[in-house]
C-alpha cells in the first residue's frame, strides 16, 4: 500500500473574507428514490435552493435526508445497516432499494447511483452495495467522495459533546471527507486491518511476520489518516478562529477546535515517514498489552475532537443543550464556508434534521440567513412550516406525508 498524505487544501488568500468565489451551488437537480424506507417510489425535480421539508411525525422527513446521505460512501446519517433501509411492509417484501440523483457540481452533471439487494436473494451478481457514476459501475462507495461533499446534523448528534469520542471521531472524518475524497478509504482500510491484527494477537501463537505486516498498513494508513485529520482541522480552526471574534452574523458562539491524539500531535512536527516509523514500532512493542486488553491501545481510533465554546472559554460539553446546538451549527457553517473556498466556490449539501429544535428566533433566522449566503442547498425538516416562514421565497418548500411529497 502507499502512503499518500493528505496536502492541506489550499486556500484563496482572501478566505478571510469568506469569498469563496461564484461556482454555484452543489445541488441535487433530480432525485429518485425506490423501495427505501417508507418510499416506494419517489422522483423529484429540485431547484439549487434550500429545500424544507414539513410533514408530521413518521411522514418520511429524515428517510428522505438519509436517502441523500447514502449518495456518499458510508452508512449514511442513522448508520443503519444496509438491509434496514429495504421498505417493509405487512405481506410484501422488498429485497432491495436504491437511490438515484443528478448532482449539479463543478464537473458539471454527474449521475449518482446507488442500490443494495439482499446477497441472500440476490443471485449471480452477488448483492450487496452497488454504486454507479454516470452509468459506470464502481468497484467501491469510496468513489463517491469525488463528485459529492455531504455534510448532516441529527437530533441524535445533540449529544455529541457529551457521548462518546467515537461519534466525535466520525463526525470529524465526515467533516475530512470533503477536503480528501480518499480519507474515508483509509479510515476503513485501518479498521480492517486493525481487526485483522486484534483477532490475530488472540491467538496463543500468532504469526509475527503476518503481524508485523498489518502493523506497517496500520502505520501507513494511521499516519495519513492523522496527517488529513490535521490539516482539515488545522485550516478549520484557523476560519474559525478568524471569523469567531468578527463573526459576520454573530448568530453562533464562535469556536475553538483541537484535535487530541497521539499521531495528530507528532504529523504537525515530524516528517509523516519517521511518525510512521515510530508508530510501527510502538505498534510492535505493544503486542503483549494489545492482546491482554483484547484491542489496539494507540492510534488515530483512540483520537478525539476538543471543542470550546469561545466567548465563554468553557469546554462544550459543559454548555446548554440550545448552545452545543448552536457550536455545532457553528462549526458546519465555517466547515461549509473553507470548502466552498477550497473546492471552486461550491459549498456542500447540508442535511440539516430538525436543526431549529432548541435554536430560538433569532438564531433561527440567522442561520436561514447563513445558508442563503453560503448558496448551499441545505436541506431542512421540521413538523412545524411557519418555523421556515423567514425563509420566504429563497427555499423550495415539500410537503410529506407517508411517502409521498407534494410541492407547496
Ligand atoms: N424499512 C422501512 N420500511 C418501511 N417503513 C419504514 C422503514 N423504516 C422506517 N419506516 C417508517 O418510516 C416512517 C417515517 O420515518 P421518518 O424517521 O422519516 O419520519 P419523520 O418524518 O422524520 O418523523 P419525525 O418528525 O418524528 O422525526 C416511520 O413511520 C417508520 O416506521
Ligand atoms: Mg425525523
Amino acid at each position: 500500500m502507499t502512503t499518500t498524505i493528505a496536502q492541506p487544501v489550499r486556500l484563496p488568500p482572501d478566505i478571510a473574507s469568506e469569498e469563496g468565489g461564484d461556482g454555484g451551488a452543489l445541488a441535487l437537480s433530480r432525485l429518485a428514490l425506490s423501495d427505501f424506507r417508507n418510499y416506494s417510489s419517489l422522483k423529484l425535480d429540485l431547484e439549487p435552493q434550500p429545500v424544507v421539508l414539513t410533514g408530521a411525525n413518521g411522514a418520511g422527513k429524515t428517510n428522505l435526508l438519509e436517502a441523500i446521505s447514502m449518495l456518499a460512501p458510508g452508512r449514511g446519517l442513522r448508520s443503519a445497516p444496509f438491509a434496514e433501509l429495504v421498505r417493509a411492509k405487512k405481506d410484501e417484501v422488498a429485497r432491495q432499494w436504491g437511490v438515484a440523483a443528478t448532482v449539479h457540481g463543478p464537473t458539471g452533471e454527474t449521475r449518482l447511483g446507488t442500490a443494495w439487494s439482499d446477497p441472500e436473494t440476490a443471485g449471480g451478481n452477488g448483492g450487496g452495495r452497488q454504486v454507479k457514476i454516470d452509468g459506470v459501475a464502481q468497484k467501491s462507495s469510496g468513489a463517491l467522495s469525488h463528485h459529492i461533499r455531504v455534510t448532516w446534523l441529527t437530533p441524535s448528534m445533540d449529544r455529541l459533546f457529551t457521548g462518546p469520542a467515537a461519534d466525535r471521531r466520525r463526525f470529524l472524518d465526515r467533516l475530512v471527507l470533503s477536503f480528501d475524497p480518499d480519507h474515508g478509504t483509509r479510515v476503513q482500510t485501518f479498521e480492517k486491518v486493525m481487526r485483522e491484527r486484534n483477532r490475530l494477537l488472540e491467538q496463543a501463537s500468532s504469526n509475527g511476520a503476518w503481524l508485523s505486516g498489518l502493523e506497517q498498513q496500520m502505520a501507513e494508513a494511521g499516519v495519513a489518516i492523522a496527517a488529513a485529520r490535521s490539516a482539515a482541522v488545522s485550516e478549520l480552526a484557523a476560519l474559525l478562529a478568524r471569523t469567531g471574534k468578527a463573526s459576520a452574523s454573530g448568530h453562533f458562539p464562535w469556536v475553538e477546535i483541537a484535535l487530541d491524539g497521539e499521531l495528530e500531535g507528532q504529523v504537525s512536527e515530524f516528517p509523516a515517514v519517521e511518525v510512521e516509523e515510530k508508530y510501527r514500532r510502538m505498534l510492535a512493542d505493544s503486542r503483549t498489552q494489545d492482546a491482554a486488553a483484547g484491542r489496539t491501545l494507540h492510534g488515530p481510533h483512540r483520537s478525539d475532537l476538543n471543542v470550546v465554546h469561545g466567548p465563554k472559554g468553557i469546554a462544550a460539553s459543559y454548555c446548554s443543550t440550545g448552545e452545543q446546538k448552536a457550536l455545532l451549527v457553528g462549526i458546519v457553517l465555517a466547515h461549509a464556508r473553507v470548502i466552498r473556498a477550497a473546492f471552486e466556490g461550491y459549498a456542500p449539501l447540508l442535511l440539516l434534521d430538525e436543526v431549529s429544535a432548541h435554536l430560538d428566533e433569532s438564531r433561527r433566522n440567522g442561520l436561514f440567513d447563513e445558508l442563503v449566503e453560503l448558496g448551499a442547498q441545505a436541506w431542512m425538516t421540521g413538523t412545524d412550516l411557519s418555523l421556515f416562514s423567514s425563509l420566504g421565497e429563497r427555499a423550495q418548500y415539500l410537503a410529506m406525508d407517508d411517502g409521498s411529497v407534494k410541492r407547496t
